[in-house]
């Protein structure tokens, strides 16, 4: 765990516009109501298993979503669609900001951050407003792990 950390910052200081991040400047408890909207598809699962929030499987588990390249959690690597993939291979990592532009209209953001207008994305639904966005990301930090690479 250690190590993928490390690596995935190396992997963010070498090719990536974005790190990793845990900031979050969001209202957390806000945000575990608005997941409610999310656990039709994503659940929240530890490292050891542990279920946080039980939820659907059309979406990738978002335990310490924070701390990965975008597409990349290993349980749902089959079924992650083209362009999300492409969008974690050419350095983005999630962090406040880029979750922000991606939960607001994934297809969008898909499009703008590839430049490539036939970019498909398979979350169709959208959280449109920034504020809600934001507390969302902010429950996600408050029940993932410990953020070692905080940018300040
Ligand atoms: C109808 C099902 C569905 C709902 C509801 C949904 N998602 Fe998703 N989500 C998906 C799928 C499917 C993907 C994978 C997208 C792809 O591969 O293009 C995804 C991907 C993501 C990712 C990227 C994760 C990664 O591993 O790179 C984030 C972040 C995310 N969703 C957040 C949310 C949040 C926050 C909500 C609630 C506001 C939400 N989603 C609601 C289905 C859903």
């Amino acid at each position: 765990m250690k190590f993928i950390k490390t690596a995935a910052l190396g992997i963010a200081l070498v090719a990536g516009p974005a790190f990793a991040d845990g900031h979050a400047t969001g209202d957390a408890e806000a945000g575990e109501n608005l997941f409610g909207k999310c656990k039709a598809c994503h659940a929240i699962k530890d490292a050891e298993g542990e279920v946080i929030v039980k939820g659907g499987r059309n979406g990738p588990n978002l335990w310490g979503v924070y701390m990965r390249q975008a597409g990349s959690e290993e349980d749902f690597a089959k079924k992650y669609g083209d362009s999300l993939i492409e969008v974690g291979e050419s350095g983005i990592m999630w962090n406040e900001e880029e979750f922000i532009k991606y939960v607001a209209d994934p297809r969008d953001y898909l499009r703008e951050t590839l430049d490539d207008r036939r970019a498909r994305s398979k979350m169709s639904y959208k959280l449109p407003k920034e504020e809600d966005a934001r507390n969302v990301w902010a429950y996600l930090v408050s029940v993932g792990p410990e953020p070692e690479e905080k940018s300040e």
